[in-house]
Parts: C-alpha cells; structure tokens; sequence
C-alpha cells in the first residue's frame, strides 16, 4: 500500500524537551542490586557500579533518570540510604516484599547518574511519610554547604557540592490500592498541595510533578486529575501520567496500535488541567511528565500480594521482541509528536526489570531489541517536531477501532537543516511503498541514512548467547531524487531516516 507524507518546516509542533528521553531506576528487583551496582563484577568500579552497564546508559541516550521509585518510594525512608554503609539499617520494602539493604542510596544513585551524564529525578514519599521528609531530602541534596545541619549532613557524608535536583515528584500512583499509603484523590491533592508549597520555600527553583492516573483504565481517570489539580494547579509544573502496553488476550493488532493509547491519555489529560486552568482563569498551562511507560507483559506476573520475602530477586525480566521494539518505537513517536505538552517521560525500568538493558550476575550485559529506537531516537530526534500530514490507510483493531496503518515523526533542526523521520509500519502482512515530497526543504536534502528494525520473525529476541541478534539494519532502496524521498516499508517495521 501506498503512503505520502505532507511536511513543511514552518509547520511545527514544538520543539523536544531532552528529558523526553528519560528513564527510571527503582529499588525493585535486579534494578539496582545486580543492575547498575554490583561491587563483585569484574567491571565494578571504585564505588561498586558495573563499568559495562554504565557504558550501556551512555549509549541508551537516556538524559533523565526518576528514582527511587516506583511502588517503593512510597514505604521509603530516604535517610536509612546516607552515612557509612556498615550502619545502614536493613529494612522491609512493602511494595516488593523484599529486604532493602539501603547500601544504595541517594548519595550513591546521584554520584553514578552524573558520572554517566545523566540529570536524576527525585520521588519524595507521599503514601507513608509527608512535609518534613520531603523537605528535609530536598535540603539535603540541594542546599549548599553551611546553610543547614542536614545540608551538612550531606557533607559529612563526603558529598561537599549538591546534588543539584531540579525536577521532583510528589510521590507515586497514590490512585493506585495497590500503593503503600493510597489515598483519595482529595486527600492526596491537600498533602501534595501542602508538600509542594513547603518545597519551593524551600527552594524556589524546584520543577514539581503532581501524580496523575497510573493507567487509562483506572475507574477514577480524569476525575483523579481534576480533583487533585484542584488542589494544585498553582503549585505545581507538570501532572504524571502512566502506561504500560502488552498483547492482551494475544491481540497483537491492538498491541501495534498502543500508541494510539497514548495518545489519547495526553489529550485526555491536556484537556482535564486546562478545565482545571479554564475555571481559575488561570494563564498557566501545565505539561504532562509521562513518567513511566514501556512494554510490560502484565499477564505474566502473579502481582505483589504473591511475593516470597526475598533480597535482590529477580522481577519483571521481560525478554522483548522485534515486535515490542517497533511498538516502543512508536510510543516514542507519540511523545514527540505531543512535545507541545509532554515535557518529561521515562521509559521504565532501566536495567532488568521491564528494561532495555539485561545482565546477568557476574556476566554480560546486553542490548534488548527495545534498546535501538530509543537509542536512535534519542541521539537523532533533536530540534522540532514537525506537523505531519500522512495519507496512508487505515487498520482494523479490537481495542482501538481503526487506526493509521503508518505513522510519521519528523523532527526538524532548523540550524543544521538535517530533518529525522521517524516511521513505524504497523501493517503485519503488506509492506508499503513511502512517499516524502521535499521541496519546502529547498534543493540541499541528502540522505544520510535509513535503518530499519524488522524481521522475518518478529518474535526474534537478544539474549546473553546471541546479544545482536536484533539490530537495525540498513535500508536498501532508498532513494532522494530531486524533491522527493521514496523508500519501501517491510510490513511490522520501525524505521530511522536521517537526512541532511
Ligand atoms: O515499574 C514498575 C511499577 O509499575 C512501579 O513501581 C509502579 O509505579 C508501577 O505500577
């Protein structure tokens, strides 16, 4: 089937705010212990973090991590994670039903992500604890040394400069029943109110983020928003959003067509803050923080009521495929294209759980198919998203009724002139013929690449034995003659095309 492609540069979205390309590390599973730290691998540095993991990160492209959780943040008492380790308590870890060794902490996890380049998220505990933890931790990692005994309590801990947080969130899924400490959504919209105003006293400087729903099917979405931004709306810069996307039933049409999900959710909410902003005749205009999304093959896991107490299990390794790599793809496609009001995501986890990025303990690290379109979106999809007008058919899906069968990013730097499509074909069966007209751009396009990711077996996987067996691979027959960009598009395929 055919698709064409309208595109100017003087059509934009907006342009891309570097944390769309974030991740999160919880203490969960082999996130942390066994993930990014392991004091006994061969590749551990000084401080314990594997060495081949960290270079994993760097090449991810990932600029923004969210720590410490997650479910755990909110059972989590972040001074049991600072001062010598030896004295650090052991504790329960609610969430997980696991035994935190608390030999990680904040001191540590703001060390590495600035090591690997990386600016860190904080969550602060809004299910079990409140204002003055919140607060007290802010102090701690921002405030300069001499200004407070907690700041120099930080010092003491051989830390002399701050951590520098500027963005926090104000706890995590408080919606959820499953959350340690849930609330009602006018119970937590008074705490993240009255947590938010203490915090940018303290630090005026502060991007805050208020939760949102932890899913599009949770019975309160949208009146959870309202309710709570009610509370907030003049207090706070962004509202969360959740999402996480499997092959339900093994609808695998529907599951090709999450973003479509996505995109909705971003609507949805955009529309429920500026309802919230409409009735203040307010002028500010919040930004949604997708701070947690991926694949995560829900079905699979019993749930947390079922745990055995454990130290450093395994949980949640899902093992993805080419076709989860082309549907990650297109999520992040959705979150460029919405750049006008996404101004923060985090794909989650980083490392193991639900992550990018395996490793085995005591052995390799390696790349999961996932790990390419993030990767390849994040070093290339820089500058501004364009609007894109596609002509392309539709397909058919149970979840979601008819949805595009192509969709195109393209994202523009009007320095350089280089321009990225971004394209995912969402057609299982017919590959489709791509047409890209380019003359707005003037006569000086080239093209300097197109990869794909696709497969003859689009349940291929990598694995610690065979760590490349899904790559992007490059295109073949594409070709810019004149003003014109044509190139074929393997039926269920992601594609990159860079040209400049
Ligand atoms: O990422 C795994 C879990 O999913 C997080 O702890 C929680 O916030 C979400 O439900």
């Amino acid at each position: 089937y055919e698709v064409e492609v309208g595109l100017d540069p003087a059509f934009t979205v907006g342009t891309v705010d570097e944390r769309l390309f974030g991740s999160f590390v919880e203490h969960m599973g082999r996130c942390v212990y066994g993930g990014i730290f392991e004091p006994d691998h061969p590749t551990a540095d000084e401080h314990g973090f594997r060495r081949d993991v960290a270079e994993l990160v760097r090449e991810l492209g990932v600029t923004t991590i969210r720590y410490p959780g997650g479910n755990f943040v909110s059972g989590y008492r972040w001074e049991d994670g600072v001062g010598p380790v030896d004295e650090r308590p052991r504790r329960l870890d609610l969430a997980w039903r696991s035994i935190e060794p608390n030999t990680v902490g904040v001191d540590e996890f703001c060390r590495w992500a600035r090591g690997v380049g990386v600016d860190p998220i904080m969550a602060v505990n809004l299910g079990t604890r409140g204002v003055d933890a919140a607060v007290d931790l802010l102090e701690y990692t921002n405030f300069a040394p001499g200004t407070t005994s907690t700041a120099d309590r930080r010092v003491a801990n051989g830390h002399k400069d701050p951590h520098a947080i500027r963005t926090w969130c104000l706890g995590n899924e408080l919606d959820g029943p499953w959350q340690v400490g849930h609330k009602t959504a006018d119970e937590y919209g008074r705490l993240a109110a009255e947590t938010a105003r203490a915090m940018r006293r303290a630090d005026p400087d502060v991007e805050l983020v208020v939760c949102g729903s932890s899913n599009g099917a949770m019975p309160t979405f949208g009146a959870w928003e309202r309710v709570v931004l009610e509370h907030t709306y003049d207090l706070v810069d962004h509202i969360s959003l959740h999402a996480y996307y499997e092959p339900a039933d093994g609808d695998v049409g529907s599951f090709l067509a999450s973003s479509e999900d996505m995109r909705r959710m971003i609507a949805a909410i955009a529309a429920t803050a500026d309802h919230v902003g409409a009735v203040r005749r307010s002028s500010k205009r919040l930004t949604i923080s997708f701070d947690e999304w991926n694949v995560w093959f829900q079905n699979r896991f019993a749930g947390q009521a079922g745990l055995e107490l454990t130290e450093n299990g395994a949980l949640i390794e899902d093992v993805y495929s080419v076709t989860d790599a082309v549907v990650v793809g297109d999520l992040l496609m959705a979150l460029l294209d919405n750049c006008d009001r996404v101004a923060i995501a985090c794909q989650a986890q980083l490392v193991n759980v639900i992550a990018p990025i395996l490793t085995k303990t005591g052995g390799p690290a390696w790349r999961q198919t996932i790990f390419h379109p993030f990767a390849l979106t994040s070093r290339y999809a820089r500058g501004t998203v364009l609007r894109t007008a596609v002509a392309t058919r539709d397909l058919a899906t149970q979840r979601y009724g008819d949805v595009p069968a192509t969709r195109v990013t393209a994202v523009h730097d009007p320095e350089t002139g280089a321009l990225t499509l971004l394209v995912a074909n969402r057609d299982r069966t017919e590959p489709a013929a791509l047409t890209v007209p380019l003359r707005a751009f003037g006569s000086s396009l080239r093209l300097l690449e197109h990869v794909i990711i696709a497969d003859d077996d689009p349940s291929a996987t990598n694995s610690a034995e065979h760590p490349d067996r899904v790559v992007p691979r490059p295109a073949t027959n594409t070709v810019v003659d004149g003003d014109r960009l044509t190139a074929t598009l393997p039926p269920l395929s992601w594609h990159l095309i860079r040209l400049g």
